[in-house]
């Protein structure tokens, strides 16, 4: 379809901008944390240690992340800190860049720090607005900034979080309406940043190639927190977390004929790693979903046994081995 200059079509399609998190349960800092002149009175007041317990014990491994998030709520605390002391303050500057592979925790913890900004008081709400370039570039003139400007409308009092932020930016395309978008986030980000951080995720070398050349994002993002991918220890732990959240369990071996299940699952880790589109810990929760689909489908042939809890909570190695990633690799 081409776009006539000047002509704009009826009306741009509605945004399907995915709230994730509806509004903080928790009550802002405000009232009591106004009068406060220790740190331990902000914490106090604010309910932020949960989620930084949360984060700290919720999820495995990404040591440096944490310590970034923790930075960044001591800067916030500090803050309020000298508020209440009547110094002068110009709210930070609080947008961040999220960089690292698919499944490495990036989402997660940006629901996460939505909440902090919300229980130390710099935003109203503390949801989590996600959206990609489609959610913010229309595809005929005219249906940008009407666009970007009711994904802003959602977000704001809380977080906006782009995912695959590059893609606003088509150099090859010089008449591309992404730059449209950029530039409405720009001023938002500028001239409300005291009730609207934006978040930009994604691959880091691309992040890099669109900050370069879009130096007045740049200069705005403040906090650059990369995300390594987790090693295969991690991916254990992070699938038996999952397992205990679900109510299950991989099964012991008996060190003989009987393999234990989670050296099944490691084993289908490591072939799975060096597959095309292996995702960190998605491609793990998506791996125990279809292992319980198969364990399913074991305890249903069994159609006169009576299955104990432990039955029915229990993955064997062979409902892990039984995955075609085994089969293809020991094809010829
Ligand atoms: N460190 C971790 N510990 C436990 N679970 C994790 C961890 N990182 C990611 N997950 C889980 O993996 C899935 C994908 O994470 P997500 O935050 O969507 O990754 P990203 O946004 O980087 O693609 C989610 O189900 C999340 O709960
Ligand atoms: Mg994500």
């Amino acid at each position: 379809m081409y776009n006539i200059p000047g002509q704009t079509s009826n009306t741009p399609a509605p945004s399907k901008a995915k709230v994730v998190a509806q509004v903080d349960p928790a009550s802002a800092a405000s009232e009591g944390a106004t009068a406060a002149h220790t740190v331990a009175d902000v914490l106090a007041h604010s309910q932020v240690q949960h989620v930084l317990a949360d984060l700290e014990h919720g999820l495995v491994g990404l040591a440096p992340v944490k310590q970034r998030v923790r930075d960044i709520a001591a800067l916030l605390v500090i803050d309020r800190l000298r508020k209440n002391r009547g110094l002068a303050a110009q709210a930070p500057s609080l947008h961040m860049c999220f960089t690292g592979n698919p499944g490495t925790g990036k989402t997660t913890v940006a629901l996460r720090m939505a909440q902090i900004l919300h229980r130390l008081g710099y935003v109203r709400q503390g949801h989590l607005v996600a959206v990609t370039r489609d959610d913010l570039v229309g595809q005929y003139i005219g249906h940008t900034a009407p666009k970007t400007k009711e994904v802003l409308k959602k977000a704001m009092g809380g977080v906006l979080f782009i995912d695959e932020a590059y893609y606003l930016y088509r150099p090859e395309n010089e008449r591309d309406y992404g730059q449209e978008a950029i530039e409405i986030l720009l001023q938002v980000m500028e001239n409300q940043r005291d009730d609207l951080v934006v978040i930009l995720a994604g691959y880091k070398d691309r992040m890099d190639t669109f900050f370069s050349s879009n130096p007045g994002m740049s200069s705005r993002i403040a906090h650059h927190l990369d995300f390594p991918d987790y090693s295969v220890t991690e991916l254990m732990q992070i699938a038996q977390q999952m397992l205990l959240e679900l109510n299950y369990r991989f099964e012991p071996g008996d060190g003989t004929a009987l393999e234990d299940a989670s050296v099944a699952f490691e084993a289908y880790l490591q072939l799975r790693m060096r597959q095309p589109h292996f995702a960190n810990a998605r491609s793990v929760r998506n791996a125990l979903d279809r292992a319980r689909l198969r364990q399913a489908s074991r305890l249903f042939a069994q159609t006169d046994k009576a299955h104990t809890a432990q039955d029915l909570s229990t993955l064997s190695a062979a409902d892990i081995r039984a995955s075609r990633l085994f089969a293809t690799a020991s094809a010829p």
